[in-house]
């Protein structure tokens, strides 16, 4: 390209989707956890636009609310078809910048494939993105003349059985000047099947006037998918876990069944992890070398250090958990958790906004909230942080080398220092000081020459 060129890109979701069957507009229907208008953003957030417009119409506050990007939401009151929807952006957009058009239905379209096209629009061409596909199904065709340029695109409906057999389609990604798409729109009539104005016609119109019309292939047919109905997101989904499978696998992440690991996020993965079935991992997920993931784990918005084992159905959210560590089966790792290396967490154990130093175990049975605890304690199974008073949430400190005999209940504010032990069944409400037992209990009675009751008569 010669001169940087001013890009701003025009994204289109006003559409509702009826197809979805659904009151949830189609652009947020979800993939990989996003909406799929969000996939579109995401992308386009790399291309260096000056200038981002979403077209909104059906569920406009929704999509606005639920979408997380910096870009300028214009209103398409009725939806008219694809041509009226860039014609409600194109008002705000410079006469001389290369205006990119995207739809917020096709979320695999690649950043690279979009450059190409923005760079041949840059060079004067109308720039069409298409791809060669084996099953064209209801999507426009790519009409070329027997020379090979771009004539038309027509859409499924108005196609001729002939040209419903070109392979060859369109993306509904195109690229032009602002100031010449303004005057190809401004001719485009609704003189079609579905009475819609058709952003596609521009491309019959270009010819006419003698614009350059360049086909700018997809590399991977995948990028092209749109999503209509639930079948097509259910396949998009697929494509896009195999993919994200596959790149872990390439980094070094050992699967029991890549086809049954759902990564909805930013995952990465360091070498020797093994994940087995069913795993979810959600948001931002940091794994370190050779972690294991038992069957059923979900871990959302976490790092796990080197060598972190997480046993079977154990969630894990929000947490930092140091190298060494092993977790679960059935534990519940919640938001502002921070373990410390080789720490042990077991089965039924909660934790939350919690701080656990190096070696300390809480092996079955606890909840630990809005608390700190030393290294190498050991927490007994029973010992509940009592953190909420109805009203609010009080912490607790626990130092290093503490053991929480089973059954404590620990009513915060509390602090328990250093070498303390405190035994079995206590509730402790007062602080305990450094190396001190504290008991709270009241003494065993053994009654002697005490008769049990026996069973009455006629009673099963
Ligand atoms: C469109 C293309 C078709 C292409 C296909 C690729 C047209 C006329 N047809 O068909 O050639 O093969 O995409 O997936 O462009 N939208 C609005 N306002 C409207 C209408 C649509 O914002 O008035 C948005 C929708 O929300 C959607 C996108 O534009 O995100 C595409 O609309 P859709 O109705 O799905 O077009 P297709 O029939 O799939
Ligand atoms: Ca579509």
């Amino acid at each position: 390209m010669a001169d940087p060129v001013n890009l701003v890109a025009i994204v289109l979701a006003a559409g509702q989707g009826k197809r979805m069957r659904s009151g949830l507009p189609k652009v947020l229907h979800r993939l990989a956890g996003r909406p799929l208008v969000q996939h579109v953003l995401d992308t386009v957030r790399g291309l260096g636009a000056s200038d981002t417009l979403v077209v909104v119409g059906y569920g406009a506050d929704r999509v606005r609310a639920e979408t997380d990007a910096d870009v300028r939401w214009v209103l398409q009151d009725e939806q008219l078809g694809t041509g009226h929807a860039v014609a409600q952006a194109l008002p705000f957009v410079d006469e001389n910048a290369i205006t990119l058009v995207l739809y917020g239905d096709v979320p695999l379209i690649s950043a690279s494939t979009l450059s190409a096209c923005a760079a041949a629009a840059g060079d004067g061409a109308l720039a069409v993105v298409t791809a060669e596909v084996d099953d064209p199904a209801e999507l426009g065709r790519i009409r070329r003349s027997a020379a090979g340029e771009i004539e038309a695109i027509v859409e499924f409906s108005d196609a001729s059985p002939e040209e419903r057999t070109i392979r060859e389609i369109n993306t509904g990604i195109m690229a032009l000047r602002a100031g010449e798409l303004k005057e190809l729109l401004a001719e485009v009539e609704p003189a079609n099947s579905q009475g819609e104005y058709y952003l596609t016609d521009v491309v019959s119109q270009a010819v006419a006037r003698g614009i350059p019309v360049a086909g700018v292939r997809v590399s991977d047919p995948d990028e092209a998918r749109g999503v209509n109905d639930r079948v097509e997101l259910a396949a998009l989904e697929r494509i896009y876990q195999r993919r994200e499978a596959r790149r872990l696998l390439l980094g070094g992440a050992g699967m029991a069944d890549p086809e049954r690991v759902e990564i909805r996020g930013e995952v990465t993965a360091g070498e020797d992890c093994f994940i087995d079935i069913n795993v979810v991992l959600a948001g931002r997920v940091k794994l370190g070398a050779g972690v294991r993931l038992g069957a059923g784990v979900v871990i959302e918005d976490s790092v796990l250090g080197d060598g972190v084992e997480v046993e079977p159905h154990t969630v894990v959210q929000g947490a930092k958990v140091a190298a060494g560590c092993r977790l679960g089966p059935f534990a519940r790792i919640r938001p502002g958790t921070e373990l410390g290396e080789d720490v042990r967490i077991g089965n039924f154990v909660e934790t939350k906004k919690a701080r656990l130093g190096r070696g300390t175990k809480a092996s079955h049975l606890a909840y630990l909230g809005d608390a700190e605890l030393g290294e190498e304690c050991n927490v007994g199974a029973g010992t509940v942080t009592c953190n909420y008073d109805g009203e609010n949430k009080h912490r607790t400190e626990v130092g290093d080398d503490v053991f929480l005999g089973t059954n404590s209940s620990l009513v915060a504010p509390l602090e328990v220092e250093s070498g303390a032990f405190i035994a079995a069944g206590s509730t402790i409400t007062a602080k305990v000081e450094r190396g001190e037992l504290a008991v709270e209990r009241s003494k065993q009675r053994n009654i002697k020459g005490w008769t049990r009751p026996g069973r009455r008569k006629g009673k099963e």
